[in-house]
């Protein structure tokens, strides 16, 4: 007759247990079973929450704040933050993206930041801290609401999106607090434009994120009039062409230069994913024909046409949480 031992079967499931807790402190915030203070409103957009808070260098920065319906703080749940182009309002975003909206966002909090003088680091003319800001604001958002830290994501327009995938992305503690970027119609400035500021040569300015790969998404019309798909100067700068920019990401990352090219919408869009095997589409680029300097939709702001980019970013974000993503927090 043999007696089964209850010692493996209690250390399992001790083990289990401390793993279950060890992976919950890690991607639950402070906020965690707070309740939401009075003055926040939850909805659907048109409802958001107009806040405002004053950084550690006396600036006071104010930012819309949708809270879905659904949220409880007892259910870590994600957020996105999406910046506004050059000139424009958090409002004016909130409405572009969309990520209020159930049928694009059911279920992550939203926010729309408003830059100092309407515009980001990243722009030529600014000089604001705008990282400092959106580490500040990601601190106090995490003791306010309970997020999951493994789904905190940035997107924009325009200098918004060269703020997204080429300040935050490239900063050390930004990437590894913000699981993926998209940008659309980004502007990615580099360095002076002396001579040789061909799209296609243009110097790469230092990148440093903090871990490797970064999921990056970028959606360009090839008909920008403001930033120029093939790049060039503007502005005093030099901007990369928009296959420059996604190639030296695909270096970066550790996955190359080449992409594997899909046709979409009876190849109105090419989609070009960098990275095989489980990191296809670590970088994603979407090439839009004939499309100017808009956000992508198919009955929106500032186009109407075959391609939502908001419903593909949310996709994207979807798939490159930290916890899925090599090399990210919590992974393996
Ligand atoms: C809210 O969403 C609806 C579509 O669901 C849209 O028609 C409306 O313009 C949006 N309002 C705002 C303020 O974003
Ligand atoms: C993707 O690959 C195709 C074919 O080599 C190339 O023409 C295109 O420029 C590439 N796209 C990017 C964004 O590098
Ligand atoms: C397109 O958007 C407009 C304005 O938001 C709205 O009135 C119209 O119903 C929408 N059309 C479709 C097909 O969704």
């Amino acid at each position: 007759m043999t007696r089964t031992s209850p010692i493996p079967a209690l250390t399992l499931l001790l083990n289990l247990l401390l793993f279950t807790l060890s992976t919950t402190a890690l991607s639950t915030s402070p906020g965690c079973g707070q309740p939401l203070p009075d003055f926040l409103k939850r909805g659907w957009n048109g409802s958001s929450n107009r806040l405002s808070f004053k950084t550690h260098s006396g600036k006071t920065r104010t930012y819309l704040m949708h809270v879905p319906p659904t949220y409880s703080s007892s259910t870590p749940i994600g957020l996105v933050l999406s910046f506004h182009g050059k000139g424009r309002t958090a409002a004016y975003q909130e409405k572009l993206s969309k990520f209020s909206q159930p049928g694009i966002n059911p279920q992550m909090l939203a926010l729309y930041p408003e830059g100092l003088g309407k515009k980001w680091q990243g722009d030529p003319e600014a000089s604001s801290d705008d990282v400092a800001f959106t580490l500040e604001l990601l601190d106090t958002l995490e003791r306010i609401f309970c997020l999951d830290r493994h789904r905190i994501f940035a997107a924009g327009k325009s200098n918004g999106g060269g703020f997204a995938l080429n300040v935050l992305a490239c900063h050390p503690i930004a990437s590894q607090r913000i699981a993926a970027f998209g940008g659309v119609a980004g502007a990615y400035y580099q360095g002076d434009a002396g001579k040789g500021c061909e799209g296609r040569d243009v110097v790469m300015q230092s990148c440093k994120p903090g871990r490797k790969p970064v999921p990056v998404l970028e959606a360009h019309g090839t008909d920008d009039g403001v930033i120029g798909y093939d790049g060039g100067p503007r502005r005093g700068k030099c901007l990369p062409s928009v296959p420059r920019f996604m190639r030296a990401w695909g270096r970066r990352n550790g996955v190359g230069n080449a992409n594997v090219t899909t046709g979409l919408f009876g190849n109105e869009v090419w989609r070009n994913e960098f990275g095989e095997g489980d990191l296809r589409g670590i970088g994603t680029h979407y090439r839009v024909k004939g499309k100017g300097h808009v956000w992508f939709d198919t009955n929106g702001t500032e186009d109407r046409g075959v391609f939502d980019v908001s419903a593909v970013i949310m996709e994207f974000f979807g798939r490159w949480s930290l916890d899925r993503t090599p090399g990210g927090k919590g992974s393996g």
